[in-house]
């Protein structure tokens, strides 16, 4: 089944083993230091963390619970070339769990994983406006000093984009109805990016952040929701974060209460939620520069968006993934072709939309959401562009497109052009409804699909294949059939990145639902694999501590430095156990000390290249 020949990248390292204890562990011959934790300061006045930082302090230190991310080389040209000892880390944070944030104003309650200070309201607005700033995405150069230690370095390009921070709408929904606000009548701009959850990053150097799960923010509470807010789980009642419910009343607060407010004279905020569930572009080598909301790239739950490589003359084409059980996998090539050095942002802002179909007999094709393509037309209710794409999921599910089980990260082979996408897991896919593309029923442990374009990026068809199948032993099998072994059982991928020498490096995200419990207590914490595309062969690299998921990937040019993240460690702590500070983890800081989301930097003590 294998579509390369050939050895592949060498797997040069001992495989960790499945580990549960609250620490970092890297293969014999690696090195781990945590370099830039939740709350470390950023920019402004360089707050230090303290569990009592105010909501202020907060937009000048790192955001919580760290995701997607890139490291760009300092002089900026090319994102994989350049300096491997300075550049701008450019981090997503896409969550928040609010006992930790506010751990100096609850310590000693019995407080889960989800429980929101104040709820109900009127909620205390410092603690609301904290919650945004702790979302969204951080721009923090760092440098390796002449001493080898990673650090912090202020710079005018530190920058923290929060859920409060102003974006530009561009593309074909710039204007349209369905986004004009009280805060922009004329429908061109809307405040913040929150839940960005993967990224992409463009062949002209700039920064893609996903919106991911950003729908249970908003509440509606119109008798009836409109199928913009209804497809996508904008809730009735109360919000997740309830942040509408602050109690000063602040307009960059209470919009994200949607309902329709008849007798306001100067306007409501209704469409608020259609400004969300977009790709966000950030440069972030110009911190005055205004992040855009690409509409072009479809509304969803979007993980991520991973671009092919592209030689001049060629089009931009990349793929982004819808993370919700049974949506879908798109596909955008642009109108224009690319130069190097000339094309920027706006070469998106043009071009075709496409939804995955897999036909079982290992072939698939791309279906156009275009409007007057593929019946979606104003017979069937999508009267312009600008709703086809407000309504993605709508238009997906029209033209027949293949629910998958949970689409997170994507990867392109650097050298074969084949995309590689991790598919968690799906707990609603019933043996049913099982197909070749998904073929587990329900899919507690996740794989991992890959397909060729039937001919250059830009085609409509493609030839698809399972790289791996996820699990215990005796339920999983990898690409030549053989079980996973002690040295590789893993579940639920979701970071995937193959790096530019083939090497591809796998994340696992375990629910802490699920997390040491049930089928899920032989994986322990969650883990990093790297695998060799071409045999198959997997092995275990590193291992996190307790409660966490490791997500976010990226090597410096050289490849002898890895940057991983971890986030979330501690969210299996029970209220109980919250109560008492005695926390499932205390990674990094050790001690009593409350755990934080932080970015991770290995290398090998003898500094060659990860991996080989
Ligand atoms: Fe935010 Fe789909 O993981
Ligand atoms: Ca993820
Ligand atoms: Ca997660
Ligand atoms: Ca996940």
């Amino acid at each position: 089944r294998a579509l390369e020949a050939g050895a592949g990248p060498a797997l040069n390292f001992e495989p960790v083993p499945v580990d549960t204890s609250d620490a970092f562990i890297v293969p014999e011959g690696y090195e781990a230091k945590v370099i830039y934790r939740w709350g470390d300061p950023v920019t402004g006045a360089m707050p230090e963390f303290s569990p009592h930082n105010t909501g202020a302090e907060q937009g000048e230190q790192a955001g919580m619970h760290h995701d997607g991310m890139h490291f760009f080389p300092i002089e900026g040209q090319d994102p994989w070339q350049g300096s491997s000892t300075d550049g701008l880390l450019v981090v997503n944070h896409e969550y928040i769990e609010p006992r930790f944030l506010h751990a100096g104003k609850v310590e000693g309650q019995a407080m889960t994983a989800w429980s929101v200070p104040d709820h109900a309201g009127p909620r205390d607005p410092d603690m609301v406006l904290k919650e945004l700033n702790a979302h969204g995405v951080s721009v923090a150069r760092i440098r390796e000093d002449a001493d080898g230690e990673w650090r912090i370095v202020p710079d005018p390009r530190n920058r923290r984009i929060t859920a409060l921070t102003e974006m530009e709408i561009a593309g074909p929904v710039r204007g349209s109805d369905l986004v004009k606000t009280k805060f922009s009548p004329e429908g061109e701009r809307t405040r913040g990016t929150f839940a960005n959850c993967a990224h992409g990053v463009t062949p002209w150097n700039t920064y893609m952040a996903a919106e991911e799960n950003w729908s249970g923010a908003f509440v509606n509470n119109d008798a009836e929701l409109p199928r913009e807010h209804a497809r996508y789980g904008v809730r009735q009642g109360m919000s997740r974060p309830n942040w509408h419910l602050a109690a000063d009343g602040a307009d960059g607060f209470v919009r994200f209460d949607a309902s329709t407010k008849a007798d306001s004279a100067e306007g409501d905020y209704r469409n608020e939620p259609n400004g969300f569930g977009w790709m966000v572009e950030i440069d972030p080598f110009d911190p005055d520069s205004t992040p855009v909301k690409r509409t072009t790239l479809g509304r969803c739950a979007h993980e991520g968006v991973v671009f092919a490589p592209v030689n001049d003359g060629e089009k931009v084409v990349c793929y982004t993934g819808d993370d919700a059980r049974n949506e879908y996998i798109y596909k955008f090539v642009s109108a224009g072709t690319f130069r190097r050095g000339v094309t920027r942002g706006e070469i998106l802002d043009e071009g075709v939309l496409y939804v995955a179909k897999f036909h079982d007999d290992g072939t698939g094709e791309w279906l156009a959401l275009v409007h007057g393509q593929n019946g979606l037309d104003e017979s069937n209710g999508f009267v312009s562009q600008a709703d086809v794409l407000v309504n993605t999921r709508l238009a997906a599910d029209f033209v027949g497109a293949t629910p998958m089980d949970r689409p997170e990260w994507g990867t392109v082979d650097p050298e074969t052009r084949a995309v590689y996408f991790t598919l968690t897991n799906n707990s609603q896919r019933t043996a049913d409804d099982i197909d070749g593309a998904n073929p587990r029923g329900p899919n507690p442990f996740g794989h991992i699909i890959r397909w060729h374009e039937d001919g250059g990026q830009e085609a409509q068809t493609f030839t698809w294949d399972l790289f791996v199948i996820a699990g215990p032993h005796e339920d999983s099998a990898d690409m030549h059939g053989e079980a996973l072994t002690d040295d590789n059982i893993f579940s639920s991928p979701d970071g995937l990145w193959m790096d530019a020498n083939r090497r591809l490096w796998i994340q696992t995200d375990i629910s802490e639902s699920v997390m040491y419990r049930g089928n899920h207590t032989v994986f322990g914490n969650n883990a990093m694999l790297a695998a060799n595309p071409e045999t198959g062969e997997i092995k275990r690299f590193l291992t996190g501590p307790v409660g966490q998921e490791i997500t976010g990937v990226v090597t410096t040019p050289d490849h002898r430095t890895i940057f991983v993240n971890v986030q979330h460690p501690g969210a299996t702590t029970s209220a109980e156990d919250f109560a008492s500070a005695n926390y499932a983890s205390h990674w990094p800081d050790g001690g009593n000390a409350i755990p934080r989301s932080a970015t991770v930097m290995i290398r090998r003590t003898d500094r060659g290249v990860i991996g080989a």
